[in-house]
């Protein structure tokens, strides 16, 4: 079977630097060597809930920073999942092929409901099988990830063969995780043991694809470390979560590996670090947000490449949905 990519972000505030360097930065990789399939998730982001105007300024936007950061739209299929609707026809197949054990294994759910957990929406339960039915609706095979979405692509996978198995047919394939590059998981700039992420009530903690090189640099000098200089070899590197983290950052913007970083600054202090990583953040970030303001002045323009994303996606997902009917026994044929 041909490799095929998918992958997807949520519309949910602005992309920080885990999203660029866990997921984007593969994303535009990838285009040189395979067919993608690129996804703003916006059906996963109202598990949650949220503001009908800024979830469509958010899907705009998130869409304009994939585009900045390099995604190519006559290469790559960029759409947003609400838009085709056979993920959520295949999300409800998926719901009765998934067990409660399976998703009741979830951490990103625990995390997410936390101690409201009753409260909780049923859509934020069943997230990973809405994640399971992106991907397979397209027969994915390969999906670039930050490391905490390992968890949800073992789901799919194991998905993929529960159903292969219910209809004794090799229809499904079991996609992989692509899991690449020095930055797997990005952690908060105020806690180095906390994954970075949109959600941290902090400012402070993330580095946004929106801040300006003083802000940018202003987060780096309050990003908190440790007293000890920086060590020389990367064993130094132990029980040091926030000057681990700031040296694999560096390594992945400046794409050099963490050996090369500590021949280069250790001994050094944070004080001589700081400003040199703010600078790399800054090269590699300044001509992103540049290109998303000037995507985000012509809206129109944003809107188009969704539309057209969305017609090649369902051309791709619509006979995948037509198959799984006929397989599940579905009687007729499906007017989405
Ligand atoms: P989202 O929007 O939460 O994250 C988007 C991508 O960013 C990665 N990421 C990180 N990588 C490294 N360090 C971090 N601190 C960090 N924070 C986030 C995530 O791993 C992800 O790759 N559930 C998915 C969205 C999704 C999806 C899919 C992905 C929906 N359907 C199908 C792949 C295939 C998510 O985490 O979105």
């Amino acid at each position: 079977m041909d490799k095929r990519i998918f992958s997807g972000i949520q519309p949910t505030g602005n992309l920080h630097l885990g999203n660029y360097l866990g997921a984007i930065q593969n994303w535009v990789r990838l285009q040189d060597d395979f067919e993608c399939v690129y996804c703003v998730v916006d059906l996963h982001a109202i598990t949650v809930p949220q503001d009908p105007a800024e979830l469509r300024q958010s899907t705009r936007e998130v869409a304009a920073s994939v585009l900045a950061a390099g995604i190519d739209p006559k290469r790559s299929i960029l759409f947003n999942q609400s838009r085709v609707p056979q993920h959520a026809e295949l999300a409800w197949i998926f719901n009765c092929v998934a067990r409660l054990g399976w998703l009741n294994r979830m951490t990103q759910f625990k995390e997410k409901a936390g101690k409201n957990r009753e409260n909780a929406t049923v859509g934020l339960y069943a997230y990973p099988t809405l994640m399971a039915a992106d991907i397979l609706a397209y027969k994915a095979t390969h999906v670039p990830v930050g490391d905490d979405q390992k968890q949800h692509l073992e789901l799919t996978r194991d998905i993929a063969q529960a159903f292969n198995a219910m209809f004794g047919e090799e229809f499904f394939p079991q996609p992989e995780p692509q899991i690449l590059g020095k930055a797997t998981r990005v952690m908060s700039l105020r806690d180095g043991t906390a994954k970075m992420s949109k959600s941290d009530p902090s400012e402070y903690s993330r580095i946004t694809m929106t801040d300006d090189a003083d802000a940018i640099m202003t987060k780096i000098k309050k990003a908190k470390t440790d007293p000890q200089p920086l060590p020389s070899e990367i064993e130094g590197l132990e029980g040091r979560p926030e000057a681990r983290n700031l040296v694999s950052i560096y390594a992945a913007l400046a794409e050099i590996s963490e050996e090369d970083v500590l021949t280069q600054f250790g001994g050094q202090g944070f004080g001589a670090f700081k400003p040199a990583l703010a600078d790399v953040a800054i090269a590699k970030l300044a001509p992103i947000t540049a290109q998303m303001t000037t995507y985000m002045q012509d809206p129109a323009q944003i809107d188009a490449i969704l539309d057209d994303g969305a017609e090649r996606a369902h051309a791709i997902a619509r006979p995948v949905l037509a198959d799984v009917r006929r397989l599940t026994g579905f009687l007729g044929s499906s007017l989405g």
